[in-house]
Parts: structure tokens; sequence; C-alpha cells
């Protein structure tokens, strides 16, 4: 049977250099100059105020759903077209995902379905948006339903990294932001994720969770 690779990561010679460098200079841990570097292009490309370089996409989506209060039996609402990354951290924390169906355009979270969700369930504790495949979900009206419901909005943003939606990067909606750098997305680091948030002290506190 003939595969089609998802995505092939490679690598240049630049990589090969910062290798180089870390085993001359016996750089293995802590963090240190790269990820601070690499988190301030980040935010400064993303036009994010700040982020948090986490192991995973799937860290800095956990570490979303703590740091917007999601406890136990808490409904946080997410797409039915996703990965398993995004509704896992949303079980990790023993509450309860309510899916909403995708529309045709975009794949991702048909506002007219999340609308009437909030009918059903008026106090999800978060709600959590994907932008599956490089493509932005309908943001204007996702944004103004969770304005509304006063309830904090998550980006899984995994996918998207470069992704604009009317002009601004997806990852900055929200609350709340995460983008992967697993191997198989925009860019990798083999593994990895960042996040990034609104507000300067939810990323300090995501650093020290
Ligand atoms: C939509 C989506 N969310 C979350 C993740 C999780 O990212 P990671 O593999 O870095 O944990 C991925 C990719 O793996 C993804 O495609």
């Amino acid at each position: 049977m003939k595969k089609i690779p998802l995505a092939t990561p490679t690598m240049h010679t630049e990589e090969r250099q910062y290798i180089q460098k870390a085993f001359e200079t016996n750089w293995i841990s802590p963090l240190g100059q790269n990820v601070d570097e690499f988190e301030a292009k980040v935010a400064a490309y993303a036009g994010a105020s700040s982020c948090a370089a986490l192991s995973s996409g799937t860290a800095a989506l956990h570490l979303s759903v703590i740091l917007a209060g999601v406890k136990e039996n808490d409904i946080v609402f997410v797409p039915s077209l996703t990965f398993a990354a995004s509704v896992n951290p949303i079980r990790y924390e023993y509450a309860t995902p309510v899916f909403i169906d995708s529309e045709r355009d975009t794949w991702n979270m048909d506002a007219a379905a999340l609308r009437k969700a909030f009918e059903k369930y008026p106090h999800p504790k978060a709600v959590m948006a994907v932008h599956l495949y490089g493509t932005s979900a309908n943001m204007d009206e996702i944004c103004a339903l969770c304005k509304a419901h006063d309830v904090p909005l998550i980006e899984d943003a995994a996918e998207s990294l470069g992704t604009t939606y009317k002009g601004k990067m997806t990852g900055t909606f929200g609350n709340y932001g995460i983008y992967s750098f697993n191997g198989n997305k925009i860019i990798t680091t083999s593994g990895g994720g960042i996040l990034v948030a609104k507000r300067e002290k939810d990323v300090d506190k995501a650093q020290c969770h």
C-alpha cells in the first residue's frame, strides 16, 4: 500500500550548530537561553504578551484547563471533531466534555451549535475552540458567545501556528491559547508546546505549577 506521509520534518545546518554548542557548553538542563529566546520569538510572532514553553501541546492545554478553574464535574464545551489530545486534559481534571458539532465550511466548532449548547448547559466552566489543519474557527461568533456568557475561552491552536483570522493570529483570541511543536506540526522541536495567555500573570502561574 502506498503511504502518504502526514508531515516529514527536516533538519538543517543551524540545528546542528545548536546541538554542537549544547555539547560544547554541557548545556542540557535546566531551561536556558535557547528556550528563553524561543519563547520571546513565538510571543513576538503571535503577538502575545508572553508565553511559556512546555513539554507538549497537551501539557499546555492541561495548564489552560487548570488556569480556567476547571474542576471535577464541571462542563467544558469542545468540538466533536478534534484529536483526543484536546479532550484528554478536560478528563485529567475529572470534568465533563460536552461535544459541539462542527460547521461544514471550516470543520471547526459550529457557533450555532455552541449557542444551543449554552441554552442546554448555561454554566460551562470553559469553552475550548480548536483550529484544525491550519483553518481558523469562526472566532467572531465564538468570542462573542463566550463574552456574553462570561466564560473563559481556550484555543487549541496546536495545528495552526501562523494562521490568522481577520489579521489576528489564532491562539491569541482566547484567555489561553496553545501551539504544539510535535513532529507533525508546522514547526517542530521533535516534541513540545507553548502556552500563550492574555494575562501575563497566568503565564507566570503556569510556569510555577
Ligand atoms: C488539535 C490538536 N490538539 C492537541 C495536540 C497535542 O499536541 P502535542 O502532541 O504536542 O501534545 C495535537 C497534536 O498532537 C493536535 O493536533
